[in-house]
């Protein structure tokens, strides 16, 4: 337990430009230590789905090997808040042996669009899934005695001129959209740090955002831990400390503004103080949860990247039964992707994977004979004459095909956002002309955010395996063959095109102005309030069984905003394998005043059901699942009349549903 009377004199014994430079980073990765007061230094590293960590003992500081679990889009996709836990404690233990104190993660920003280069790093479009996942994350990692850095706060929705631009909200959207996945995991998991984005937030950049970060993050919020830069993101060191921004990353020249500001008066000492306990706090809160000597088993964590992924893979498309295919079917592999799978994006969340594992080496291992085309280039994307002839022939020869296609990493990275949301035209070409020769095709989808489908009436099945981790492709196997039942369920909608999604209009705003006009209607909530069809909605998967809801009940039809209501449905495995399901609530508010979204997600849990089992599942809903912010008052509200407690198959399919009237705002 860190003594906050024995830190604030600590500080006391500081000089005021050691007190200045404890609030910038000694080099990219490492807070500065006092040695003259025992004062250590503490160590970041990226990244939110696996370590990117310098290795130290070498001159060029090369990044180590470590295990690249699934991205957060993947894992979203999981719906499964305990393996978010076994994920967040899995790299807690890596973080550990590889002597890292702090993770810079998860990132939890909105999807505010598909085309945001690093939607493969951030968990939803919906800021409830976000902040459960999010929850789990942190509280896995520091339950090893590691800290986190929930990223980016806020508003960072697109890398477009990420450094300069302004989003501008309105102050609901805000409040139910951009801030309320940060708030649940500040107030239930207490991260170690956040991290403030590079952009401004109406006018003002994040990091001398006094507004948001002393006010509503500490005060409101209760947050208890430090605030670091994005690295480069600090654009005035007086104006960051005066915001509670405690930490400047990385390492620049500019304490001595600190120090002159105190001297001029412009920053009060106490201000800096306050920076300073919490850099202290930090540094020895990781040096207390530091397990000297600590070892990993990166081959089991391997196989745990595997579970993960199968755990996550969203199965969009089946017809026909065509899959599971049968081990002993004769099967084509088409696609580089099939051999190298993409596995991950590019930019600071990039790992040095220890090894990748492909679908045709997963596949080799298990005994199951392969045909193989490689039919286009793995990093451009782009085929050839007789690669495509190849591809085709492979086709041909065999009874069923699964054909790997996708994003190549040239099309998705940290730092830019895609112009379109298409595949590259030789994937596309490629599904017609496979399924012009074989009728049995079953696509699988390596990209870090949707893309366009023209072709999905052609293929019987398609699998979205996003950028899985590199066990990726032996969970795809687990899944083609049926050694697994695929239980994923989309984090994100994916529109039929482009021009569909909600933020299309107003996206990258006009130079460094960027405004959010679609406010609260992001994703599903403007999809299903327009009946605009997704071409898979949020919340969408399907499995090899099927499960059947009965029985819904609610404790009480009548309530005011201070009660709450519980809810229980029966969840029944009508098929004859085992599966998982996601049960998905939601509530949809009658429209009274207040313009909402016609419903939205207040409520999930995965089961494991045997063919026949039934399972009860619970959920308790208090005030906030059914306010909104209310900008007469700056706080939550419930506006007074009916809502529908909503069980539903996906944002779409409502299943059952039952009506509870609430007495709150007149
Ligand atoms: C990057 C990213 C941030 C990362 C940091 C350190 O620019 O925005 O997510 O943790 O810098 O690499």
């Amino acid at each position: 337990m860190i003594d906050k009377t024995a830190i604030k004199s600590l500080v006391a014994e500081l000089t005021l430009e050691e007190k200045a430079g404890l609030t910038s980073g000694k080099d990219c990765w490492l807070t500065k230590a006092v040695e003259r007061l025992n004062i250590p230094a503490a160590r970041t590293s990226d990244g939110p789905h696996g370590l990117r960590a310098d290795d130290y003992s070498r001159p060029d500081h090369a990044t180590m090997p470590a295990v690249c679990f699934p991205t957060a889009v993947t894992t979203a996709s999981s719906f499964d808040r305990e393996m978010l836990y076994d994920l967040g404690q899995e790299l807690g233990k890596e973080c550990q042996a590889y002597g890292v104190n702090v993770l810079l993660g998860p990132g939890i920003n909105m999807k505010r669009s598909p085309l945001c280069g690093r939607n493969f790093e951030y968990f939803s479009e919906d800021p409830y899934l976000a902040g459960q996942l999010g929850e789990a994350f942190v509280k896995g990692v520091q339950s090893q005695g590691v800290g986190t850095s929930l990223k980016h706060y806020f508003a960072n929705n697109q890398e477009t001129n990420r450094f300069t631009s302004s989003s501008e909200i309105d102050e609901r959207t805000i409040r139910e959209i951009y801030l309320s996945a940060f708030e649940n995991v500040v107030k239930k998991a207490q991260p170690w740090t956040i991290m403030a984005s590079y952009n401004k937030i109406n006018g003002t950049y994040s990091t001398a955002n006094r507004k948001y970060i002393d006010e509503v993050l500490r005060k409101e919020w209760g947050f208890e831990g430090l605030v670091m830069s994005d690295w480069g993101a600090t654009h005035d060191r007086v104006g960051a400390v005066l915001a509670g921004t405690d930490l400047t990353m990385p390492a620049e020249d500019t304490d001595g503004l600190i120090v002159e500001a105190v001297k001029n008066g412009s920053l009060p000492e106490e201000a800096l103080d306050l920076c300073c306990e919490r850099v202290l706090e930090l540094a020895f809160k990781a040096a207390e949860g530091r397990k000297e000597g600590a070892v990993c088993d990166l081959e089991a964590a391997h196989l745990l990247a595997e579970k993960f992924a199968a755990n996550s893979i969203v199965l969009l498309k089946n017809e026909s039964g065509l899959l599971p295919l049968k081990k002993t079917d004769k099967v084509a592999f088409i696609g580089a992707f099939a051999d190298k799978p993409r596995v991950q994006g590019g930019g600071s969340s990039h790992i040095r994977e220890t090894k990748v594992t492909g679908a045709l080496e997963a596949a080799k291992n298990d005994g199951i004979e392969v045909i193989y085309a490689e039919a286009y280039d793995r990093e451009t994307g782009e085929t050839t004459d007789e690669l495509f002839t190849e591809a085709v022939k492979a086709a041909k020869k065999a009874e069923k095909v699964v054909l790997f296609i996708g994003l190549p990493d040239s099309m998705e990275y940290e730092g830019g956002d895609r112009p379109h949301m298409s595949l590259p035209l030789s994937h596309d070409l490629l599904v017609r002309e496979i399924c012009a020769v074989n009728p049995n095709v079953a696509v699988v989808l390596h990209n870090g955010s949707p893309v366009e489908m023209p072709w999905i009436d052609q293929p019987k099945a398609v699998i979205e395996a996003y950028l899985g981790g590199q066990a990726i492709g032996a969970a795809v196997k687990d899944i083609i063959f049926g050694d697994v039942n695929p239980s994923g369920r989309l984090a994100e909608s994916f529109p039929k095109h482009l021009e569909a999604n909600p933020s299309y209009l107003y996206y990258l705003g006009e130079g460094d102005r960027v405004t959010y006009n679609e406010g609260v209607f992001i994703g599903y909530r403007y999809y299903e309030a327009k009946k605009q069809e997704a071409l898979f909605p949020f919340g969408w998967g399907l499995s090899y069984t099927r499960f059947e809801y009965t029985n819904l009940k609610l404790d009480k039809t009548e309530m005011t905003d201070s009660d709450s209501l519980t809810v229980s449905v029966d969840v029944k495995n009508v098929g004859d394998v085992v599966g998982k399901e996601v049960v998905q609530l939601y509530v949809a508010p009658e429209r009274v005043k207040i313009i909402r979204p016609i419903r939205e997600l207040k409520g999930f849990d995965k089961i494991s059901l045997e063919p026949g089992e039934k399972k009860t599942v619970t959920f308790v809903l208090s005030k906030r699942a059914f306010a909104y912010w209310d900008i007469d008052i700056h706080d939550w509200a419930v506006e007074t009349g009916s809502f529908g407690i909503e069980i539903c198959r996906n944002s779409h399919e409502v299943i059952l549903r039952g009506d509870v009237k609430i007495k709150g705002k007149e």
